[in-house]
């Protein structure tokens, strides 16, 4: 895949599925800005992909603060010049059933995981128009088809799926391209944190019989990424074993 020396900045990476597309991305030669909200895990990865042999700094910066998006981006380009990747990675959820779902609910996942990514990318595209080159990967979820007990998160995945295509119409030809991926069940420190029974149940319900890896979205992420995936623009990719494909329940 080309991709070597490429300058890419991955939201929510000192955790999960973000942490693990950076550590695989720097193998592959990509100078990586991890971001994330707490210096010592955003320290911790820089540090483990630095004695790795790879190229790495870190940003604290709160991805729903226009100011602190800003001034990431900002450090990012006085450091390695250009920013050519950005991958909206970070994410939160708080599922409850509709009528329980209060307004602080609702307002936090969609700041963290839809308007979050409109300030990362506006604040990526600013420079990517600059260097006409640009790669910005937006992870979803397989919860945007719906999801019980999830209005808040599922309507945000949604927006991002919207926010992708329209980012793809009008970047195109700036030379910037936009997709998404919604993953599914994924093995991140979440996973490991539900009930043996409850993983059991989960894992009953794949098409493939296993969730995902981190390396699994990593992969598809760095496809998107690479100069490779040049005339793929507004395109959503599920790397969910073929959930995507069942009814929306589980
Ligand atoms: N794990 C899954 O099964 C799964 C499935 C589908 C989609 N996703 C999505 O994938 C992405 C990564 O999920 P994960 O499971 O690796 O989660 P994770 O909790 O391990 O990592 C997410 C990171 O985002 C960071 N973050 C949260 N709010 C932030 C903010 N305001 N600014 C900057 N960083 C912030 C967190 O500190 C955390 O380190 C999320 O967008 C999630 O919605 C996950």
């Amino acid at each position: 895949m080309q991709i070597k020396g490429r300058v890419a900045l991955i939201t929510g990476s000192a955790s999960g599925m973000g942490r693990g597309t950076a550590e695989i991305m720097a193998q592959h030669g990509v100078k990586i800005v991890i971001n994330d909200v707490n210096q010592s895990m955003v320290d911790e990865v820089v540090k483990g992909i630095k004695e790795a042999g790879g190229e790495a700094m870190g940003v604290v910066a709160d991805i729903t603060k226009k100011a602190e998006v800003d001034a990431m981006f900002k450090q990012v380009v006085d450091t390695y010049e250009r920013i050519d990747i950005l991958v909206n990675n970070a994410g939160i959820f708080r599922d409850k059933a509709f009528l329980k779902m209060t307004e602080e609910d609702w307002d936090k996942v969609l700041d963290v995981d839809l308007k979050g990514v409109f300030l990362c990318c506006q604040g990526a595209v600013k420079y990517m128009r600059e260097q006409a080159y640009g790669r910005i990967v937006n992870i979803s979820s397989r919860a945007w088809l719906g999801g019980p007990g999830q209005a808040n998160y599922s309507a945000a995945k949604a927006g991002v799926v919207g926010l992708t295509r329209t980012l793809a119409l009008e970047l195109g030809k700036r030379g910037i391209t936009a997709n998404c991926i919604p993953p599914g069940l994924i093995e991140t420190p979440l996973w490991h944190a539900l009930p043996e029974e409850v993983k059991e149940r989960l894992v009953k319900g794949q098409p493939m019989g296993r969730i995902g890896s981190p390396r699994d979205i990593a992969r598809a992420v760095m496809f998107f990424a690479s100069d490779d995936a040049g005339y793929i623009n507004g395109q959503t990719m599920y790397v969910c074993g073929g959930k995507s494909l069942f009814a929306n329940i589980g």
